[in-house]
């Protein structure tokens, strides 16, 4: 896999960080403000698990499972996601779409046959990239990098909040442990693990809100464009 600096990319910031970190609503928040589009890498990873998994492709077939990736009939559209012409918008959002999406994410194949169609969301416009090697990989070469942290209990508590769960139930405990499980996961496998690179800035999410980590973000960008 290339990760030769990419020539257009300085046009982008790139927003790395774990499972329920809370990167997705940021990343997109601040392609709003400043005007650029948004790519959610991880939707990728997890549209290539489904369709796997539509598929009935075996899970320990890499090769299969590239060239399904390299091929997905995707199509984002006005903040929805179609496969194959079907809404998959909330679908891939799933847990288990999720789980899968990082057992296939281990593969070097999956992850080449997506590099592309990631740097293909760049245009004049200028992007804002969310994901786990964002700044390692795909764009190695942006201007901004922010790699988010929070704890698992922390990032566990947000998205039950989010579902109405309470703190003390079985399934809270759930929740947290398929964050850890995917954090372990994300954070040890041999190909473009999750880790923060050198020029990375370090965003402890976990006394901000959006709003604060957004502001956070964007001092840093203003400080870059002076
Ligand atoms: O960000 P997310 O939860 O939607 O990502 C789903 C899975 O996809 C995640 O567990 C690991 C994988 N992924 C990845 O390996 N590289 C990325 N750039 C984005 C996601």
């Amino acid at each position: 896999m290339s990760t030769l600096p990419f020539p257009h990319s300085t046009k982008v910031i790139a927003i790395d960080g774990p499972s329920a970190s809370g990167k997705g609503t940021i990343a997109a928040r601040i392609a709003s403000i400043l005007n650029r589009d948004y790519l959610d890498s991880g939707a990728l990873y997890r549209l290539t698990a489904l369709f796997a998994q539509q598929r009935q492709i075996d899970w320990t077939n890499e090769e299969q499972i590239a060239q399904l990736a390299a091929a997905l009939p995707v199509i984002f559209i006005e903040g929805k996601i179609l496969l194959n012409d079907l809404d998959v918008t909330h679908i891939i959002r799933s847990e288990e779409v999720g789980m899968n999406a990082s057992k296939i994410a281990v593969y070097p194949l999956v992850r080449a046959a997506l590099l592309q169609r990631q740097r293909g969301f760049l245009t004049a416009r200028g992007l804002v990239a969310d994901g786990r090697d964002m700044a390692s990989v795909v764009f190695p070469s942006a201007e901004l990098k922010i790699f988010l942290t929070a704890s698992a209990q922390i990032r566990a508590e947000r998205r039950a909040l989010q579902l109405g769960i309470s703190v003390n139930s079985d399934e809270f405990k759930q929740i947290l442990a398929d964050i850890e499980k995917r954090d372990t996961a994300d954070r040890t496998r041999l190909v473009a693990p999750l880790q923060p690179v050198a020029d990375a800035h370090i965003l402890d999410t976990s006394s901000l809100n959006i709003e604060e980590s957004v502001q956070k973000i964007l001092d840093w960008y203003q400080i870059i464009e002076k």
